[in-house]
């Protein structure tokens, strides 16, 4: 049995494409997941199972693919910094045959959108023969994943219908959040925000910037139209979420995309940037502000077409984009918008078949 959604009953409406619709239900399924997982009381709501899980593990190891990989380096932020428990996030193919040395009480998170993914079922059904618990984080409960795993955590994006990921990916980071702090809370860490209160104001920021597509779409005319190349650097938190852009726009437009660390840049990719090579920075993170403003120099200086999006209270007068303020955790689930829209106008303008990139499915079931 395979759970499995007929896309043609799933309607457009007035919008053209899937992605674009998909993108713009971000901030209602923020608001959906902030509903999920409270109590009447406004106490978080998870199964005691999972907290006992959480709890009892002395190392997590999060095993994904593709855009949900990406989450899952995000994930181990808020885990690692909040729950102070140490996590591993393996892509799901290399885990398979070249598994690292395991921790004594290992839990493993899946995190998948389908639910399906071949690769990281491998390494469920590896793993659950070791005797090791499993959690699946998945958009589709009935799901091959979240029935062999021990426990589920539901995302409740809704049918994500085209190849390209987006709400999926912003729902994994938020679930993976709320689960960070669930389990800072059972431990009784010490904890400086409410989760739920921070992702609405997320939420209230996705529509502040999903109501800028025309700013982004001049934008992606500007860097993108005849790009043969794109990198995407940042620092921290940000050089995760420039792994996920580049693999946004690779996907759609098929433009040559990379992500980078900023600081890794000078190592080897910088001799790549020519004349008017788009190079778009994130800059998010205060404590890495000044550097990453450095490393745009660097590039700037051998011609790079320098495109910064920065947040509120960092930004700087030249900065191409800003992003409303949002708790510095939490940034990626703003900063990942204008960069999903990027890359949907640059494959429009390419006249690529945005919801149906050519060699790629929606969710693959072979290993
Ligand atoms: C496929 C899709 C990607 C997705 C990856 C993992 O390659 O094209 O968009 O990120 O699978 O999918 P999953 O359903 O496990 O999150």
């Amino acid at each position: 049995y395979t759970a499995q959604i007929d896309a043609n009953d799933i309607e457009k409406g007035t919008y053209p494409h899937f992605m674009l619709k998909e993108i713009d239900e971000q901030p209602f399924v923020m608001r959906k997941i902030i509903r999920e997982y409270q109590t009447e009381n406004n106490e978080l709501k998870l199964d005691q199972n999972i907290r006992q899980a959480m709890n009892s593990c002395d190392r997590i190891y999060i095993i994904a693919a593709g855009t949900s990989y990406h989450a899952g380096l995000v994930g181990k932020e808020f885990i690692e910094k909040l729950a102070n428990v140490p996590v591993e996030v393996h892509i799901a193919s290399e885990f398979s045959y070249n598994m690292p040395l395991l921790s004594e009480k290992p839990l493993f998170i899946f995190i998948s959108q389908s639910g399906e993914t071949a690769d990281s079922r491998a390494v469920l059904v590896k793993i659950k023969e070791m005797g090791h618990p499993a959690l699946t984080i998945t958009n589709v409960p009935g799901s091959t994943l979240s029935r062999e795993a021990d426990y589920t955590l539901n995302l409740y994006a809704g049918p994500e219908i085209a190849v390209a990921s987006t709400k999926a990916y912003t729902a994994q980071i938020a679930v993976l959040a709320i689960l960070a702090v669930d389990t800072a809370k059972t431990k009784g860490l010490p904890l400086d925000f409410d989760p739920m209160q921070e992702l609405a104001i997320v939420a209230n920021a996705m529509e502040v910037l999903t109501d800028q597509k025309e700013a982004i779409e001049d934008l992606a005319r500007k860097y993108l139209h005849t790009a043969r190349n794109a990198f995407f650097i940042g620092r921290s938190v940000d050089y995760h979420v420039c792994l996920e852009a580049a693999l946004k726009l690779k996907e759609i437009s098929y433009i040559q995309a990379e992500g980078f660390a900023g600081g890794e840049l000078k190592h080897g990719t910088i001799a790549l940037i020519e004349e008017g090579t788009p190079v778009i920075a994130l800059a998010t993170q205060e404590n890495v502000n000044y550097s990453i403003r450095g490393n745009v120099q660097e590039v700037v200086a051998r011609g790079a077409n320098d495109m910064v999006i920065s947040m509120k209270g960092l930004e700087r007068d030249t900065d191409a984009f800003v992003i409303p303020h949002v708790h510095e955790l939490l940034t990626p689930l703003a900063s990942v918008v204008p960069l999903q829209l990027l890359s949907y106008y640059a494959a429009l303008h390419r006249d690529c078949d945005v919801d149906k990139p050519r060699n790629l499915a929606k969710s693959v079931t072979v290993e």
